[in-house]
């Protein structure tokens, strides 16, 4: 089965990867979709998120990463994806989730959501409160592989400098 992993990556928290490696073994690809929404503001720029994510995956045969704008359903339905997959990280995750599941199964009849629990270490990981960590000199080190902190030194870096 063909499945998505869709999101902002901004950047791709150990809980993004720890779904991505536990989903990758149950689908025969999966593809990490970045949302390209140009009227949002990031801290990474689309083209560094997917980079970003294409380094930390390079370890993963069945994994692609690719970018999607508009409707998660029109990518879904044109890329003969099966299944879109959501990790869960606690209760307060729910509500939302599931009404981007049940919205997008009632735009699309086909687009399931299979959705992961979020192994506990990381149900408390999110990248805005990495971001704003980061941004406030803090500790990251138990939240992104040491690439993707080193990345976002390097990116707040260069913002101050401008
Ligand atoms: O990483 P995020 O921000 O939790 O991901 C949210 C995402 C990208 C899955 C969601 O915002 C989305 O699917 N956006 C695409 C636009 C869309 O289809 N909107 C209708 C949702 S019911």
């Amino acid at each position: 089965m063909r499945a998505c992993y869709p999101g902002s990556f901004d950047p791709v928290t150990l809980g993004h990867l720890d779904i991505i490696e536990r989903a990758a073994p149950l689908c025969s690809h999966l593809t990490v979709a970045v949302i390209h929404n140009p009227s949002k503001k990031t801290l990474f720029s689309l083209a560094e998120r997917e980079e970003i994510l294409r380094q930390q995956l390079a370890h993963l045969d069945n994994v692609s990463v690719a970018h999607f704008t508009g409707l998660l359903v029109d990518y879904v339905a044109q890329n003969d994806i099966r299944a879109v997959v959501r990790g869960l990280r606690d209760s307060s995750d729910a509500p939302i989730e599931l009404q981007m599941a049940r919205l997008n199964r009632e735009m699309q009849p086909a687009c399931e959501t299979l959705f992961l629990a979020a192994t506990g270490k990381y149900s408390h990981v999110s990248s805005s409160f990495v971001r704003e960590i980061a941004r406030l000199g803090g500790p990251i080190g138990q939240l992104v592989t040491p690439e993707v902190a080193r990345r976002l030194q390097q990116k707040l870096e260069s913002k101050e400098a401008l």
